[in-house]
């Protein structure tokens, strides 16, 4: 018999930390608030300390609830309802962890993905992800590579078709609690599920964070964004022009541009094929590269409202989930959604830089509007057709806008 064979292994490996996802919130009367779940991991005591993750909201153990009766402990499998010693806003999907090794939080995860779709993986496509008891928006930006599954080799490949395992880049809605899946496959493995036909197109194992940055806070500076605005006299805002590729966005954000400050107001263009110059230079037109873009503006247009200004932006931004999320990511009121309405007939007929045409001659691929979708708002705060109109009249009609809207006074 060898050595290793002696080897206890699970009493070798380390005590593992306690978890517990929140299925739901126990309110049964006002003196009773309860967490309900099943323990994926580890052990809780009385008194214990625990972190309720994704918050980091730090409380502990007063009750232990289970169906026969109160207890002191529990463990992996237990169904129990937690009593926290204090009020914390706990909602399903946050996972109660151990206070000293919490559950990791990220946006962004790298998974091991087995895609189970006919269609192979389209990067950018928004899906439900069921991970633990949460649920929440998410889409593959990237597929770095994949699993030949005879060799365990690692190959490389931007495509995954159905039936193969992806090495992927998975950024969800927001910030979610998890554990890599080789030491919780609860806290670690997730589906994908499509949102209209209600299908699971993926199961993933996720293998590591890619969150980037870590241990920051957040540094209070003396001057506000009031003060900021207050000085320049305007309110700002995020004028977002979304449109096909020669809809007039850019003239008409020039014109917008030019009559604000005419008045004094204090501006900035945000041009999509500036920025891909130079903060977007690494970025082509992949369905993943497009939503990069749109985050990286929609990031700099927060920034430039903050230091008070009267942000234009102009970008194709093709899908109504990234637009959404950039409003989301904007103060709530400062997002001013203005799709510049052209039909594509008439773009292409404009044709100012000649890209329809090379993309009709198959010399261009994924061109919006051609082989590349466009998701028209569906409730945008301006709807503006430029068949009937000159640019300037639209222009006129965004300034207005913002006057009634009291952008245009601090
Ligand atoms: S977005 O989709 O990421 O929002 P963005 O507005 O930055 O696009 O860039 C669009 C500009 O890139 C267009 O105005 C056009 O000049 C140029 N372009 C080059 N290739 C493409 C393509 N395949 N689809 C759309 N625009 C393209």
């Amino acid at each position: 018999m060898s050595f290793l064979e002696d080897v206890d292994v699970d009493a070798a490996r380390e005590p593992e930390p306690f978890r517990m996802p929140v299925q739901w919130v126990n309110r049964p009367h006002q003196d009773f608030r309860g967490f309900s779940g099943t323990i994926s991991a580890g052990i809780v005591t009385v008194g214990d300390q625990v972190r309720i993750q994704p918050m980091g909201t730090i409380a502990h153990i007063q009750r232990i609830a289970h169906y026969d009766g109160d207890k002191n402990a529990a463990a992996r499998g237990e169904a129990v309802t937690l009593v926290l010693d204090r009020e914390v806003d706990v909602s399903r999907g946050a996972v109660i962890c151990s206070a000293q090794q919490p559950a990791s939080v990220a946006e962004r995860i790298e998974a091991h993905v087995l895609w189970m779709h006919e269609s192979p993986v389209q990067p950018g496509r928004q899906y439900l992800c069921k991970l633990g008891t949460a649920t929440v928006p998410a889409v593959i930006t990237k597929i770095s590579g994949k699993i030949d599954v005879n060799s365990m080799q690692q190959l490389t490949t931007e495509q995954l078709e159905m039936n193969e395992i992806g090495i992927c880049v998975v950024q969800f809605e927001s910030q979610i609690p998890h554990d890599v899946y080789t030491t919780n496959r609860h806290m670690g493995g997730f589906i994908f599920i499509d949102r209209i036909s209600n299908e699971t197109v993926a199961a993933g194992m996720i293998i590591s964070d890619v969150s980037i940055a870590r241990n920051i806070t957040w540094q209070q500076h003396d001057v506000s964004k009031a003060t900021r605005s207050a000085l320049k006299n305007q309110k700002p805002g995020v004028l977002w022009l979304t449109g096909l590729s020669g809809a007039g966005k850019s003239t008409i954000a020039n014109l917008v541009e030019r009559a604000l400050a005419a008045e004094g107001k204090h501006t900035y263009i945000l041009d999509g094929d500036n920025i891909r110059h130079g903060l977007s230079s690494d970025l082509g037109f992949a369905a993943a590269d497009r939503i990069e873009n749109i985050r990286r503006v929609s990031e700099v247009a927060r920034l430039l409202t903050d230091a008070g200004l009267i942000v234009i932006v102009s970008l194709i931004s093709p899908y109504q989930s990234e637009r959404d999320r950039a409003r989301r990511t904007i103060v709530t009121g400062e997002f001013i959604e203005v799709f510049i309405d052209t039909p594509l007939a008439e773009c292409e007929r404009r044709d100012p830089k000649g890209l329809y045409r090379r993309a009709r001659a198959g010399e261009i691929r994924g061109m919006t509007g051609i082989d590349s979708p466009y998701e028209a708002p569906s409730n945008p705060e301006m709807h503006i057709e430029t068949v009937n109109r000159t640019p300037e009249e639209s222009a006129i009609m965004i300034v207005e806008w913002l006057r009634t809207h009291g952008h245009l006074q601090a």
